[in-house]
């Protein structure tokens, strides 16, 4: 199963009618369709992208599908964005994604930071609710992305031994594969 795939795998069943959910890089917007889907038509998703150009091909994607109505776009660094969030939405959200890295076929400059991506992963713990769900998709085999993967597995340790539980999931293979990090608020 991939990466990608087991994320869905787990949201499926943690997710429920009326929730509310955040992707925090919405890219081309699968995670964003698919966390709309779970949320249902009295649910609300948050997608989160620096690139206005992804923010609009997820807009139109939710268009076609007709789930626009139950997502917000916002385009900004997601550090900014969930930061932004807390006041409003402390505790209350149910699962947070980060499919992080830069977006297939388009500009590899654009990619998120272990500084940014620090940041927004502090801000996410604040906004998940009690028992709520975080998943961080790592990528190391572009420059930059070692760095940031060590800076999501930091957070990781410390949170676990903060009291939330971890999971970590790593294809075996011998060329720096992705790697899954799952958080379970306690
Ligand atoms: C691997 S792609 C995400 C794929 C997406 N989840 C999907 O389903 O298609 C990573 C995305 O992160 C975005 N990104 C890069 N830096 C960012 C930042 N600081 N804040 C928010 N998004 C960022 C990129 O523009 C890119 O679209």
């Amino acid at each position: 199963m991939r990466l990608t795939e087991k994320v869905h795998h787990i949201l499926r069943n943690h997710l429920h009618e009326g929730d509310q959910a955040i992707d925090a890089t919405a890219g081309n917007g699968y995670d964003t369709i698919f966390l709309a889907e779970q949320v249902g038509l009295s649910g609300k998703v948050i997608a989160i992208d620096i690139q206005d150009s992804a923010i609009r091909l997820t807009g139109e994607k939710l268009d076609s599908t007709g789930l626009i109505d139950r997502v917000k776009l916002v385009t900004d660094d997601h550090a900014t964005a969930l930061g932004k969030l807390i006041g409003a939405s402390r505790e209350k959200i149910a699962a947070i994604t980060f499919n992080l890295g830069y977006l297939p076929g388009s500009d590899k400059r654009i990619q998120t930071n272990a500084e940014s991506t620090k940041e927004a992963l502090a801000a996410s713990i604040q906004l998940l609710s009690p028992g709520g769900c975080l998943s961080v998709t790592a990528y190391r085999g572009h420059s930059g992305g070692t760095a940031e993967a060590e800076t999501v597995e930091a957070f990781m340790r410390k949170s676990q031994c903060e009291g939330h539980a971890v999971d970590c999931f790593e294809p075996e293979s011998s060329n720096s594969p992705p790697i899954l990090w799952l958080l379970k608020k306690s």
